[in-house]
């Protein structure tokens, strides 16, 4: 038998199920950039697992949109493992500009240096070696697992949790039941195309099984699914009420020369976003401090040019952008470079505070 027991028994429709969703996404696979599809597979065809790995570093907590052009460029600059553990830590960083969770682009670096250094320039293919890379956590072991080396590996993803969650209508809400939906994922999960059956269940959470107003009527499995039966698809999965974030204010100052270019500073290696650049500034605090202009990077006719917002994973952030043209003799500090703001590679937040002062 493929699946795994839940409860000490084989999930009995798993065969239905598993089937139901491989048919699916044969037919229905989105063309995603990362992808090899089910028909290219079935011809042979099987995934570089760099390009598995790096897309799935990418793609965890930011949309697929957001990620294919990032993820277009990482491969056009840096097509091999190799070629990305040998690249300097700072472009690594500023190509990753944008897709936010910097941490994600340091241990990047580290595990294409893990891979070149422990294995030779092969990616580990078993879920419990991959593992114990550099930033690969339980959901990216399992996925590329999965995905390049069609392993049996149970991938659950934020779109795989809502339909497993709604498919067995579990009724706990998250993150308490992430542990019975794994097993409830592990008890329909197959032994073949594993892979495949992973990107299907994701795909069908995206386009189908969507998280507002699921098509039940369209679904391959609705005639296994509990909460379509149930009527409470749309209300699953239940989500335990969470706090509201805190408020935070900082004042940023964009200073320009006369050459088009912008200071821009380093940011201190260790805390959020760490050693990516951005704007000279305050610390963020709960309030805003009296006297900002101490972190102002010159003296000088500062003047606002209006506000910048952005929400963090735990606070909401608003930035007071100043503006100013460097006075006469300014000399910047080590940490500090002038920049063509076209040519700035920023995290959002300062993307949009140099906007701000742009006028744009
Ligand atoms: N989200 C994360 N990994 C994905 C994949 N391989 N295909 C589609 N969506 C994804
Ligand atoms: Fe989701 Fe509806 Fe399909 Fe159930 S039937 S898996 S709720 S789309």
């Amino acid at each position: 038998m493929n699946a795994m027991a839940f409860d000490g028994r084989v999930e009995k429709n798993s065969g239905a199920i598993s089937r139901a969703v491989l048919r699916w996404y044969d037919r229905h696979a989105r063309e995603l950039p990362w992808r090899v599809g089910p028909k290219a597979r079935r011809d042979g065809a099987r995934p570089d697992p760099y390009a598995v790995w790096l897309s799935e570093i990418m793609l965890q907590q930011t949309t697929v949109a957001t990620v294919a052009p990032r993820y277009a460029a990482y491969l056009a600059r840096w097509p091999t493992v190799k070629a990305l553990a040998a690249a300097p830590l700072d472009d690594v960083l500023g190509e990753w500009a944008g897709l936010g969770y910097y941490a994600r682009a340091r241990n990047l670096h580290k595990c294409a240096a893990a891979v070149v250094n422990d294995h030779g320039g092969e990616f580990p293919d078993t879920e419990e070696v991959l593992r114990a890379l550099p930033g690969v956590g339980a959901y990216t072991a399992a996925a590329v697992a999965a995905i390049a080396f069609d392993r049996r590996a149970v991938v659950v993803d934020g779109n795989i949790e809502r339909v497993v969650a709604r498919l067995f209508a579990i009724e706990t809400p998250l993150p308490a039941a992430k542990a019975e939906i794994k097993a409830r994922a592990d008890a329909i999960w197959p032994s073949r195309r594993s892979g495949d059956f992973a990107q299907g269940l994701m795909d069908l959470g995206a386009g189908v099984c969507r998280p507002k107003s699921p098509s039940c009527l369209l679904c391959p499995l609705a005639d296994h699914c509990a909460a379509a039966k149930a009527g409470i698809a749309g209300e699953l999965p239940r989500k335990a009420v969470r706090k509201p974030k805190p408020q935070r204010r900082g004042a940023v100052f964009a200073l320009t020369n006369g050459r088009g270019e912008m200071l821009f500073e380093r940011r201190a290696e260790k805390g959020l976003l760490g050693g990516m650049f951005g704007l000279p500034g305050t610390e963020w605090a709960a309030d805003l401090a009296e006297e900002i202009s101490v972190s102002a990077p010159a003296s000088a006719p500062w003047r606002k040019a209006g506000e910048a917002r952005h929400t963090f994973t735990h606070f909401h952030l608003t930035l007071d952008v100043y503006s100013a043209q460097a006075p006469k003799g300014f000399r910047r500090n080590g940490n500090q470079k002038w920049i063509k703001p076209a040519d700035a590679k920023l995290p959002t937040v300062f993307d949009k505070a140099m906007r701000c002062a742009l006028g744009l």
